[in-house]
């Protein structure tokens, strides 16, 4: 019988800084995170090694929470840097043929119509490989760079992601797949029947339509989600293609799968169309010594704690510049925090213990984040993923870098042709869309029936 395939998906950031805070200060980091041929190099790795697709996150404003300033993230380099990422993508779409583009953009800040035609656009420009990152956004520095004081409560944000959603989905409809016509001898441009205006009312947005770029290849780009509340997993069950976690262990993991695979069912959707994709760091070497030792200068040599301090507080909305690093994270003190409560709750029962402290969390967010580290050999760290797959933990992972773009290179070398050999990845893209690749149906039918 074939063995059950993993999706892998590169955790990408148009900036300085991985999701790991002391990654620009690796030896082995390259620093063109200002340079086109850096993303196009990127985009070329994975897509030797067949990765399903290449993600960019964002973040709407320079971690600023922390001392209410910019200061220490300028400083130590904790992510002060982001590009526009539908022009990085642009670049991607130009320097591949196959692998996926998917990137982030706010339901909170962004509008329908924007996002809309950002995705119709980049789907027709790559061949039908777009995707889009659903969020809802963290933190009161991005309210701010959009005209507000405070970002809106967490369940008013998931209520105007809802009619986002409905907007954004209901505009890439408004053109049916046959619409253009292109007759040039008669003066047939494309037919006025099959065009249609949304008129889309809401109490958040209304929006006419129809979209003003015909529609794309995949029917619909790709929808990406990563909620982790309750009703993030439920908005989630709803629109997500793809889902990304951020679980920091198997046990987790597993109870976070079946949980959103059974709330995806009740919602009327088939669990099995939707993946789930944790977030982990892989730390690969040609010996387990030779990993070891990049583990350690990874867990012990690059991240400032007050870097981490300073992206802790950037997810968390939430200043911990007044806290002792012996504080101990109570209940009482989740409950003040308004940013991503869910991943200190996690991180809290991952540590353990009867006390855990800010300095603990500080310890976690610069090397673990909110996955766990696969540490060893490209045999030693393909067994740990076939663990995960193999005992429902997730359909893939999504591999954050510790360091760019060596990390992704170790994966392609070491990991991926241990993965082809054991029959639990694929050697070659079979599909052109992403959807294909990802064995999603192409809402509206297929293009070729
Ligand atoms: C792998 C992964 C990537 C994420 N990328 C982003 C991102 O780029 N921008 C962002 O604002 N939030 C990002 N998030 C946060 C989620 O969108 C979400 O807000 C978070 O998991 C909290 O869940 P909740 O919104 O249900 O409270 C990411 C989460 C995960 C696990």
């Amino acid at each position: 019988m074939a063995k059950r395939q993993m999706s892998l998906v590169g955790f990408m950031q148009a900036g300085s800084t991985t999701v790991y805070a002391g990654s620009w200060r690796h030896p082995a980091t390259e620093h063109g995170f200002l340079d086109a041929s850096y993303y196009a190099k990127l985009g070329r790795t994975l897509e030797e090694g067949c990765f399903d697709m290449m993600f960019f996150d964002d973040r709407l404003a320079m971690p600023g929470i922390y001392g209410g300033s910019v200061a220490d993230a300028v400083r130590l380099g904790a992510r002060p840097v982001k590009l526009d990422l539908s022009i990085v993508l642009g670049v991607c779409a130009g320097a591949t043929q196959r692998i996926g583009l998917g990137a982030t953009y706010s339901t909170t800040y962004y509008s329908p119509f924007h996002v809309a035609r950002t995705f119709a656009t980049l789907d027709h420009l790559s061949g039908g490989r777009a995707a889009w990152n659903v969020v809802t956004s963290v933190n009161d520095s991005e309210a701010q760079n959009y005209g507000l004081k405070e970002h809106l409560a967490h369940d008013a944000r998931y209520d105007r992601a809802d009619e986002f959603l409905e907007a954004t989905t209901g505009l890439w409809d408004t053109w049916e797949d046959n619409a253009l016509v292109l007759d040039r001898e008669n003066g047939y441009f494309a037919d006025p029947d099959k065009v249609h205006e949304l008129n889309y009312e809401g109490k958040w947005f209304s929006v006419r339509g129809p979209l003003t770029v015909p529609r794309s290849p995949q029917g619909r780009p790709v929808l990406l989600q990563a909620g982790s509340s309750g009703r993030g997993r439920d908005f989630a069950a709803r629109w997500a293609e793809l889902i990304f976690s951020g679980d920091p262990d198997i046990d987790i993991a597993r109870a976070h799968y079946k949980d959103q695979k059974e709330s995806i069912g009740a919602a009327g959707r088939d669990p099995a169309s939707v993946k789930m994709l944790p977030m982990v760091y892989t730390v690969v070497g040609e010996s387990h010594a030779h990993a070891e030792e990049r583990e350690q200068l990874f867990l012990n040599e690059l991240v400032d704690p007050k870097a981490s301090l300073t992206l802790l507080s950037e997810l968390m909305n939430y200043d911990f510049s007044g806290l002792e690093l012996d504080s101990p994270i109570t209940d009482e003190l989740i409950e003040s925090v308004s940013g991503i409560r869910g991943l200190v709750q996690n991180l809290r029962k991952h540590i353990g213990g009867d006390t855990v402290t800010l300095a603990d969390l500080a310890g976690h967010r610069a090397t673990l984040l909110q996955g766990p580290r696969f540490v060893g050999t490209g045999p030693e760290v393909a067994d740990q993923m076939e663990e995960w797959i193999e005992t429902d933990a997730c359909d893939g992972f999504v591999i954050a870098a510790t360091h760019t773009p060596g990390a992704y290179e170790d994966v392609v070398r070491l990991v991926v042709p241990e993965l082809q050999r054991r029959g639990v990845f694929r050697d070659h893209y079979t599909g052109h869309t992403l959807r294909e690749t990802l064995g999603l149906a192409r809402p509206g039918g297929s293009l070729h029936e």
